[in-house]
């Protein structure tokens, strides 16, 4: 942790792009200005690169058991993966099962992470029932463990799915407890009644993966969530926001009043549903749950982010070898494991697709990729912003270079990438976590082990700020 001086680079926050010298001492930025002194320090020139926060990807599924078979990427695949592509912070979804203790299953992932992280990392928790009994443990979810985020799924029937009983109870304690709620929004009941009547009338292939899961489906429960936010006066989250038809319910809810977040994903920026008829059995690589969309939703999606209507971008981090598990799915549709590789990728396909090509500014791709994820999951002010104080978690990124993205060379531990061939403008030179170089010159530089679990902040209505409601 010893100190650095960065200089000549230009520095973006949600706010501000400036030029500027920044000072790192015991992990921190100790001072931001112009000719600052440089005894001691270790110089890194960065003339004509930007300075970012680093990214937190608030959505990822690593070592994760699903759709029988585990996801390819561990604690360390996977954060090795997210430094590269600039992101020094994650936070995971870690599964509970109904009837165990809460703790036992917060335990499972920190076995899981611990000694395999080379990025700061939390957990979200999911919730799959409510009673006496669930309740009780939740206060010291959040007090003890620093968990401060419930996951419940709308979606995934005789799986995950959770009834709006369950929905509205943990809304009410989120809201008691200081806690926000996420939802995967999609109508689990009707999906399950047309995955069955597809299979029977002998629809197999990947496509009809996204035909039984039409954009309806994610705008009523997307709805259905936000008025029971509403009556409950609580708080959510919906993750990876597909469709136009979410975004309406969203803005719909925070027009109202409500305090409903939404996060959405590059695959819904970038893919469409016509990559899910690719032959050979390679539309399997594309099959997420909510499915990709028709292309009309791309722009709506932009402009959702560009106008403050979503928040956040996720990665969805949910990674299959396309040989040996997507596979399980060879002539029924509802066995390929739902998810794709990408927590490599979010960092450099927002700026790409997002600000070089004029989409989104500078300012909002700092928002949207590290604050306001950092503001919304107790993580702020340490995480999420270049400022004096902060830890120094930064990523030296080259506008005017570019690459090709390929799983020849990414880091994933998979056998395929989603979005191979595609050109991106702009690259991640090195990247800082609390001080450290954890890639240095596009060279990993981390040990497992090194990153950190944080116990997040509450979610604090009391500090729900005219500021933080127009930034967002
Ligand atoms: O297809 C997806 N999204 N896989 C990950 C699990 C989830 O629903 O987020
Ligand atoms: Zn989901
Ligand atoms: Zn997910």
């Amino acid at each position: 942790m010893s100190k650095k001086l960065i200089t000549n680079g230009t520095i973006v926050t949600a706010s501000e792009v400036y030029e500027g010298d920044v000072l790192i001492e015991g992990g921190k930025v100790s001072a931001i200005g112009k000719n600052l002194a440089r005894e001691g320090a270790e110089v890194i020139d960065a003339k004509n690169h930007y300075l970012f926060p680093g990214g937190i990807d608030p959505h990822t599924h690593l070592e994760m058991p699903f759709g029988g078979t585990v996801t390819k990427d561990d604690f360390e695949t996977g954060t090795i993966a997210a430094a590269f592509g600039g992101t020094t912070t994650i936070i995971d979804f870690c599964l509970t099962e109904k009837g165990k203790p809460l703790k036992e299953a917060i335990d499972v992932w920190h076995n899981k992470s611990k000694d395999k992280a080379v990025v700061d990392y939390s957990f979200h928790l999911m919730i799959g029932e409510i009673n006496e009994e669930v309740l009780s443990q939740l206060p010291e979810v959040i007090e003890e463990e620093g968990i401060t985020s419930f996951k419940v799924f709308m979606a995934y029937k005789d799986v995950f799915q959770a009834d709006d009983e369950t929905l509205y109870q943990t809304l009410i304690a989120a809201k008691e407890l200081g806690a926000l709620v996420m939802v995967h929004a999609e109508n689990g009941d009707v999906i399950h009644y047309l995955t069955k009547k597809a299979l029977e009338e002998g629809k197999t292939d990947p496509i009809f993966h996204a035909l039984t899961r039409p954009p309806e489906a994610e705008g009523e429960a997307t709805g259905r969530a936000a008025q029971l936010t509403h009556m409950a006066d609580s708080q959510l989250y919906v993750v990876h926001v597909s469709c136009n038809e979410a975004v309406e319910k969203i803005s719909e809810a925070r027009r109202k009043g409500a305090e409903v977040y939404g996060e959405t994903c590059p695959q819904y920026l970038v893919l469409d549903q016509s990559y899910m008829e690719k032959p050979d059995f390679e539309g399997a690589k594309y099959v997420w749950s909510p499915p990709l969309r028709d292309k009309s939703n791309q722009e709506l999606l932009w402009r959702a982010l560009k106008n403050g209507e979503l928040q956040t971008i996720g990665s969805d981090q949910c990674s299959f070898d396309f040989k040996g598990q997507k596979d399980l799915g060879r002539g029924d549709f509802t066995k390929i494991p739902n998810g794709g590789p990408i927590i490599e990728d979010r960092f450099s396909l927002l700026y790409s697709e997002g600000v070089a090509k004029g989409r989104i500014s500078l300012q909002k791709f700092v928002e949207v990729t590290s604050t306001n994820t950092a503001r919304l999951f107790g993580l702020a002010p340490e995480k999420g912003t270049i400022a004096v104080g902060s830890d120094a978690d930064i990523v030296i990124f080259n506008p005017d270079a570019s690459r090709t993205i390929s799983a020849k060379t990414h880091h994933m531990a998979v056998d395929y990438s989603a979005f191979e061939g595609m050109e991106v403008e702009g690259e991640i030179v090195s990247v800082l976590s609390r001080g450290d170089f954890i890639v240095k010159n596009k060279e990993l530089t981390a040990v497992p082990g090194r990153g950190e679990f944080l116990k997040r902040k509450k979610f604090n209505t009391s500090e729900r700020s005219e500021e933080r409601f127009t930034v967002m």
